[in-house]
């Protein structure tokens, strides 16, 4: 049905061309994305930036194919310096938070993406576009902005990554942003059940979110 090479592969998916202007994402593991279709309508919507949905069908979700590198890829060739890149996370986040919850009763709760990382934010020419919405649920701010502070770091304290060096200055950069996280033992958790990593590597990536504050 597709060319064999997809246009781009993630964790849990891979992206594909669909002409110039659409793009469907499949989830390897075959998982439904109707509510991640639904979510994103939702917030497109409410004037939040996430590419618009034309279909979703079993693991597939048909979407606005976006122009543009990945924030991660615009920090490396340097496009995006780091404290533009925190910036731009943070304030993605606190427009998320913004807007009211779309399903839970508790009026605190609010829409959380939970992978909030510069590998799921395009920087488009319209802004920056935030993608990848498998992981999203509602529940509290402070756990979303400690997910993001915790993805960072765990490629801060990675020896064998190439950008380990700039993951910790856009740790110390987003911090600055946020102020104090406070959910982090939480995020941890959440990390160790549904991240790639060991529970000791979500350990030494949260303790080095907590020395980042200085
Ligand atoms: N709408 C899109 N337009 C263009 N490229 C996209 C789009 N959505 C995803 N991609 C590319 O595919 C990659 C993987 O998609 P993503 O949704 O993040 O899947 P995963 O869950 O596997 O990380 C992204 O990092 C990005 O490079
Ligand atoms: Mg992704």
């Amino acid at each position: 049905m597709f060319a064999a090479t997809p246009l781009a592969s993630g964790r849990c998916a891979d992206v594909y061309a669909l002409g110039a202007d659409r793009v469907i994402r499949r989830n390897r593991d075959g998982g439904d994305v109707r509510a991640e279709a639904e979510l994103m309508t939702y917030l497109r919507g409410q004037g939040y930036p996430v590419p618009e949905v034309f279909r979703a069908d079993g693991p597939d979700l048909e979407m606005t194919r976006l122009a543009g590198p990945t924030l991660a890829e615009a920090l490396v060739t340097g496009a995006t310096d780091i404290r533009s890149g925190a910036r731009i996370l943070a304030t993605l986040h606190h427009r998320l938070h913004a807007l009211r919850a779309r399903l839970s009763p508790d009026p605190a709760a609010r829409v959380l993406h939970l992978d909030l990382h510069p590998q799921n934010v395009m920087v488009t020419a319209d802004g920056p576009v935030v993608i990848d919405w498998g992981s999203a649920r509602e529940g509290r701010p402070e756990l979303d902005l400690a997910m993001t502070a915790l993805i960072v770091a765990e490629v801060a304290t990675d020896p064998t990554s190439p950008v380990a060096a700039p993951a910790g200055d856009l740790l110390t950069a987003f911090l600055a942003e946020t102020g104090p996280i406070r959910l982090l033992d939480s995020a941890a958790s959440l990390r160790t059940r549904t991240g790639p990593l060991d529970p000791r590597r979500v350990a030494q990536a949260a303790a080095r979110v907590r020395t980042a504050h200085g």
